[in-house]
């Protein structure tokens, strides 16, 4: 019996939010915070799969992979199905056990995190020789398929990619990447997790997805032929302000202007350049807020909580939005202070405990042998 415990980490995101998918660039980072699979290969056909995280387990046959109506299965059907249907590999039969310290809902990642690892785990056991580059597209190909969120690279390429102590600025129209020192001295990366998820978070981060290509498709209507709306010159776009409705503009000026973000920030960081940095993620925030419209009040007050003190010099929300966490970079000696009275005002307003989350930079998905 070959047993196997993959790592699969989470991911946060300094700035470039809801750009992977219109082909512009990011500034992601795994965390330390991970999803752990234990994985035994097992005789026969009939898998079993046991999630601590979520209290349940479920047993399932090789042969007959289907879809099933309990969503968090479907992670894990998604995969073979992929791998087995699809792809026409050969799996052995195999029992995991799922535990997890990454909360779930946070926009750190947990879904991408969970499908990266299990496709990691088993590609080790069954010796599939899948590059990473195959990885992240089979994990696209997963959640476009079988979990229905049509969300771009960043999650699954920073998951499989991660180093410790780095970022990695990556454009996601080629996949070029660098790393780059995630020392921010003397401010800490700390997450404010909101404990709010909205309902319909999925289905509006799709529809964003769909406003996107809309206002791409009226900007190459005529003589343009532009493959991705990063691509897309703020002046071209106004040319375009009369002929789409402006919710759809809105969509497409923050994408243009959140994707100059990301390389003004690696600009800015990479000359240790920390107070104009966080104001460029100030200025994402807004741009999240108010013509992306994926914010939420919970996160809004969080923002604009830290705005008020000088020692947070960059906050803003993180990930898909609708709720999940805040990102910020809050000097070290006045970490503990901020936590607390931005808890005491939040919980105030929404009758809520937000949770702050410690987050160091770790490396991509690992495998142990034991
Ligand atoms: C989710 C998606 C990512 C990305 C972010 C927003 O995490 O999975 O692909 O679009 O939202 O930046």
């Amino acid at each position: 019996m070959n047993k196997i415990i993959v790592e699969s980490p989470g991911r946060i995101n300094l700035i470039g939010e809801h750009v992977d998918y219109n082909g512009g660039s990011v500034l992601p980072a795994a965390i330390d915070k991970k999803i752990i699979i234990e994985f035994n290969s097992i005789e026969g056909n009939e898998c079993s799969i046991e999630s601590v995280t979520v209290g349940k387990s479920f047993k399932l046959n090789l042969e007959k992979i289907s879809k099933s109506t309990i969503q968090w299965e479907n992670y894990i059907i998604g995969v073979l199905h992929n791998l087995i249907v699809l792809k026409k590999r050969k799996i052995g039969a195999f029992n995991c056990k799922i535990t997890s310290n990454l909360p779930i809902g946070a926009g750190i990642s947990s879904s991408s995190s969970l499908i990266c690892g299990l496709i990691s785990g088993l590609n080790y056991l069954n010796n599939l020789k899948l590059g990473s580059d195959e990885i992240v597209d089979m994990v696209s190909s997963v959640e476009h398929n079988f979990i229905g969120l049509m969300g771009g690279i960043m999650d699954q390429f920073t998951i499989v990619n991660g180093k410790k102590n780095n970022l990695i600025l990556l454009d996601c129209q080629n996949r070029k990447f660098e790393y780059i020192s995630s020392n921010f001295n003397p401010y800490k990366i700390i997450l404010i997790n909101t404990n709010v998820e909205h309902n319909l978070a999925d289905s509006s981060y799709n529809q964003r997805v769909k406003e996107c290509e809309e206002a791409l498709g009226i900007i190459n209507k005529n003589e343009n032929n532009y493959k991705y709306l990063v691509d897309v010159e703020l002046n071209i776009l106004n040319k375009f302000k009369d002929s789409m409705n402006s919710r759809v503009y809105n969509r497409a000026k923050f994408v243009i202007e959140e994707n100059k973000r990301t390389h003004d920030s690696s600009v800015e960081i990479s000359k240790s350049n920390i107070n104009e940095f966080g104001k460029l993620m100030y200025q994402s925030h807004k741009g999240l807020r108010k013509l992306y419209e994926v914010s939420c009040e919970e996160l809004d007050f969080l923002v604009d909580f830290s705005k008020s003190k000088k020692e947070v010099i960059g906050s803003r929300m993180m990930g898909g939005g609708f709720g999940g966490c805040t990102i910020n970079l809050i000097r070290d000696d006045y970490v503990d202070d901020f936590i607390s009275s931005v808890s005491k005002a939040y919980l105030k307003k929404f009758n809520i405990e937000p949770s702050p989350l410690f987050v160091n930079i770790g490396d991509g998905v690992t495998i142990k042998t034991t």
